[in-house]
């Protein structure tokens, strides 16, 4: 290959008229125009108009009518300044192109799956294909396709940029990046682990490390002081939108420092990075309590670009006729609610007492919902005659309302059911009446955590075993001690989402066995768990901490994409299957007898396959839809329906897996079209003529028939 003399397409601009050039790359887009034809070629810089001229060079020419979309070729050519009126400003290098002297031919492409080119090649013709408007299946499974498109590279050339930004500001900071083992022990996050069979030590598994959490904190009891790593860590559990079984940190922790030390090199990463979306943040940023979070927004992961802070109204209801709210304050239950400024309009009666108070509210585990609107002075809604006038002057008072504010009340005798469910419902309320400014970023720090949490009745730490408690003396016993405890816990919220968290950790042997002890390990399984780490804390641990930000999620928001599926280079779907490869996948029977590893029959994953799982539908089961469909069937029919009926079933399986958490409901009405029976159109009009005439309501030539519901 001539790779010295090679030029690349999107570095190319006026000044470089009349020079000659060598190209290499992609075909983008073909335009024939019989005597001449153009085409965009594409490398990874851009995108540069090439024309093949007869006249230029008739071999080339002939050579260019066999391209085809994404065949890969090699052109020398010489630039020249476009004519006027046929710039295309939809490319860089749009006011030039390269008058192709050769061509030859390095690779070809079989038709596309998807159309990959995002470019038109005239001004003012619709731009060809974008990301959003393919299946995202088939895009991760020809993904090297994917790749190439220019939207997609710039994606993973910013989170390059980006991860570069973070190392660059680190290695000023004295930090030093190493790299911890991935075949290593089981390390508490809270998900499962994904395992690997050792074939030297049968029967033996090593686990992937759901973070470096341990080993980092080795390294600070190992002298290393400030460590980072950009750390792919593995966790298997339930897929969300923002979650991926393996995924990105930037993990760091630090020596002798304190809360504050991992305020400031984060805040400073954070706003440098952010710059690299065009993203200005400021500094100090917003601190938070867990509890103030939890009382004011219903959530530890608050998005504070808009207002609606639930506030408490138990007192001002407490006496009132509405017995609902009476008898749960009565049990000891609050009501909190928030207010919806200037939307009584928009919010009508309808929408707020059967949607919400009737649908919504309970699906978010509340019993009911209570609205009021305040218009021309006076609060209305179906309760409001049970409140007295004190009680009302009360609410308008306590949620500072004005004509035209709608109040959102929730009561209920569990205060984190309340808060829960407002947290919900002001979200839900916001993203439909469009209240979030979307070019706005609120980074938060929550701080003071609970240390523990109680799951299924068990006391269990609500971050990791390793967070050192507020205070250093508790029994590890007393259950109620131990969940009012506080952590030096800290999380980087921006925006409702949870960028990273962290926390001081524990340095003395005798403080994390107690927390152990508090979490039901006892000794000897902590010695078998964690024996290698209680080894290290009796040799001099310093007082150390850090933090985690998820890389994957980080990035996302700073380039403004949808998923963090779509920053990652080789994500899984939603199912975590690699659609790419296909894993995961069975694997050759020596090899599992290898590591002495027997499939248990029937434990076969069902979508080990990865194609949907075929719906079995038996003969009796279509006799029964048939008898409840009052249809008349033949025997011969069964098979062939019960296959129809399965190929449906099976297909609205796949229907399930869709995600449409974001998607609104939608009505659709089909055009009203009359037709005639094919089957039974008369030969001579005048029969059509004969049913209309006896028809009861006719209008011209068409009759009247009863409505039918699709
Ligand atoms: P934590 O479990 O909070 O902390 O993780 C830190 C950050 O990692 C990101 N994250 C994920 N991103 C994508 N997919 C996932 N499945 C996923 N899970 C987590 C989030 C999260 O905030 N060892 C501690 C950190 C510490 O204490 O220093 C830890 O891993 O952005």
């Amino acid at each position: 290959m001539q790779w010295r003399q090679r030029t690349y397409c999107g570095t190319l601009s006026k000044s470089d008229a009349d020079s000659s050039v060598l190209l290499m790359g992609w075909v983008d887009a073909i335009r024939d125009h019989g005597n001449v034809l153009f085409i965009h070629m594409r490398d990874t810089s851009g995108i540069i108009q090439v024309v093949f001229d007869p006249e230029i060079s008739k071999s080339a020419h002939e050579l260019s009518k066999l391209l085809k979309e994404e065949f890969v070729i090699q052109v020398k050519g010489k630039v020249r300044i476009r004519e006027k009126g046929t710039e295309n400003p939809y490319i860089r290098t749009g006011d030039i192109e390269v008058i192709a002297q050769e061509l030859q031919i390095l690779a070809r492409s079989k038709v596309l799956p998807f159309q990959i080119s995002e470019k038109a090649m005239v001004f003012g013709e619709e731009i060809k294909s974008s990301p959003k408007n393919i299946d995202e299946e088939l895009r991760l499974k020809y993904r090297y396709l994917d790749l190439r498109r220019p939207s997609v590279q710039e994606l993973l050339r910013k989170r390059y940029e980006i991860i570069k930004q973070i190392r660059d500001c680190l290695h000023q900071k004295g930090f030093v990046e190493i790299e911890t083992p991935y075949l290593t022990k089981s390390t508490p996050e809270g998900a499962r682990d994904y395992l690997v069979p050792s074939r030297v030590h049968k029967g033996k598994f090593y686990a992937l490390p759901q973070s470096p959490q341990l080993f980092k904190q080795i390294c600070m009891i190992g002298g290393v002081d400030k460590y980072f790593q950009i750390a792919r860590c593995f966790r298997d559990e339930d897929l969300r939108p923002n979650r991926q079984p393996e995924f990105t940190q930037l993990d760091l922790e630090a020596s002798f420092i304190d809360e504050e030390f991992i305020y400031e090199t984060i805040e400073e990463i954070i706003v440098k990075i952010f710059k690299i979306g065009e993203i200005e943040l400021k500094r100090p940023f917003l601190r938070m309590t867990y509890e103030d979070a939890m009382n004011r927004y219903g959530t530890d992961r608050p998005d504070l670009r808009f207002g609606m802070e639930m506030i408490d109204v138990t007192d001002v209801v407490k006496n009132t006729g509405y017995s609902i709210f009476r008898s749960i304050i009565e049990k000891g239950g609050v009501v909190k609610g928030f207010c919806i400024r200037g939307e009584a309009q928009r919010l009508s009666k309808n929408l707020l007492q059967n949607e919400y108070a009737m649908k919504i509210a309970p699906s978010f585990g509340a019993k009911g919902m209570t609205w009021m609107k305040l218009l021309n002075g006076r609060l209305q809604s179906n309760i409001v005659q049970f409140f007295s006038e004190a009680e009302q002057d009360g609410l308008k008072k306590r949620f500072d309302a004005r004509d035209g504010d709608v109040l959102i009340m929730v009561a209920d005798q569990s205060k984190e059911l309340v808060n829960e469910v407002l947290g919900r419902l002001r979200l839900d309320f916001a993203k439909r009446l469009d209240l979030i400014p979307e070019d706005l970023y609120v980074p938060v720090w929550i701080t003071d955590f609970p240390l523990f949490e109680l799951k299924d009745g068990e006391i269990s730490p609500k971050h990791h075993p390793f967070t050192m408690p507020e205070k250093e003396e508790f029994d590890p016993k007393n259950k109620d001690e131990l969940l009012s405890l506080k952590a030096r816990a800290y999380d980087i919220v921006v925006n409702g989402e949870e960028l990273g968290g962290g926390s001081i950790r524990i340095h003395k042997l005798e403080i994390q066995k107690r927390i152990f002890e508090a979490i039901g390990i006892d000794p000897e399984t902590a010695e078998q768990k964690f024996g290698f780490f209680l080894r290290a804390l009796e040799y001099g641990a310093p007082p150390h901490g850090g933090i985690a930000l998820g890389i994957d999620r980080t990035v996302a928001m700073i380039l403004k994409t949808e998923s963090i599926r779509d920053v990652i280079a080789f994500p899984k779907n939603r199912k975590a299957v690699c659609l790419l490869t296909g894993a995961p996948t069975e694997v050759e029977k020596e090899q599992l007898e290898e590591l002495g590893i027997r499939i248990e029959k029937g434990a076969e994953s069902e979508t080990s396959d990865q194609s949907p799982k075929k719906q079995q539908i038996t003969a009796d089961q279509v006799r029964h839809i048939a008898r409840l469909a009052r249809l008349e069937i033949e025997e011969e029919e069964l098979s062939v329906l019960s296959k129809d009926l399965g190929d449906i079933l099976s297909y609205v399986e796949q229907l399930n897996e869709l995600n449409v958490d974001d998607i609104p409901p939608s009505t659709g009405v089909l055009e009203i079209k009359n037709v005639w029976r094919d089957d039974q159109i008369s030969e001579d009009p005048s029969v059509m003529d004969d049913i209309i005439e006896q028809s009861p309501e006719k209008e011209d030539r068409f009759f009247k028939v009863p409505k039918v519901i699709q």
